[in-house]
């Protein structure tokens, strides 16, 4: 199975392998990627078991879900995930996490700028929505400078490392969608990391 594969400025999505468990563990395992999520740092065997139910769910038809692999534009392995989740009509949640030894590159704004273009071009979505810890400024700066806008508080959303914590909801909607907004720096970037 070939798969969806979606190419960047700095970033390829493509769908998961079950090979890619260590290199997803790195990420879904460290406490300073899980620490702004929904959900606690995941084992092992949980991080195969998640990736076995993306592969199963990548394979419905209708799919309802584009949970992908972000790996450099250079190679294959995985050092992030980015997840489209549709819900409603023509909508879509939105997640990120890349491995913190890879952090401010450049590749979440850049996934996320990629799936969003096949999101709001390919899926034809009117919608796209993200939720944010309150306090994760590396995802508030990720979204914001994509256009996202703050919609309100959903208090307790997620019972996370032990506690209820609230979220920020952020959207974006297709007239406000500009592609154009992502690229100067991130080619700037891009040169840096060569
Ligand atoms: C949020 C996260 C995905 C950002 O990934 P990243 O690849 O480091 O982000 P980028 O390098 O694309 O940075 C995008 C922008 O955010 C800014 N940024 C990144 N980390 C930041 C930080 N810790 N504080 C403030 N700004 C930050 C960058 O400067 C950049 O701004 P610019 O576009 O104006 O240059 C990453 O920190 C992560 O995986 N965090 C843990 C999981 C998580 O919280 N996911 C989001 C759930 S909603």
């Amino acid at each position: 199975m070939t798969g969806l594969r979606l190419t960047g400025v700095l970033t390829r999505l493509r769908e998961f392998r079950l090979d890619d468990v260590d290199d997803a563990f790195a990420v879904l395992g460290d406490d300073r990627v899980t620490r702004t999520l929904s959900f606690d740092s995941r084992t092992p065997g949980q991080v195969r078991d998640m990736l076995a139910g993306a592969i199963e769910r990548a394979a419905a038809r209708p799919r309802t879900e584009y949970y992908l692999a972000v790996t450099p534009l250079a190679g294959d392995r995985l050092v992030g995930f980015a997840r489209l989740g549709l819900t409603g009509v023509r909508a879509a949640k939105l997640g990120t996490a890349i491995a913190a030894d890879h952090w401010r590159l450049g590749y979440a704004r850049d996934a996320v700028t990629t799936l969003l273009g096949f999101g709001f071009g390919r899926l034809d979505l009117h919608r796209v929505s993200a939720a944010i810890g309150p306090g994760n400024e590396a995802s508030l700066a990720v979204f914001t400078r994509i256009g996202f806008r703050y919609e309100g508080r959903l208090r307790d959303h997620v019972f996370t490392n032990g506690a209820w914590r609230d979220s920020l909801l952020y959207s974006l909607l297709a007239h406000e969608w500009s592609p154009a907004r992502a690229p100067g720096d991130l080619v700037h970037k891009s040169n840096l990391i060569g």
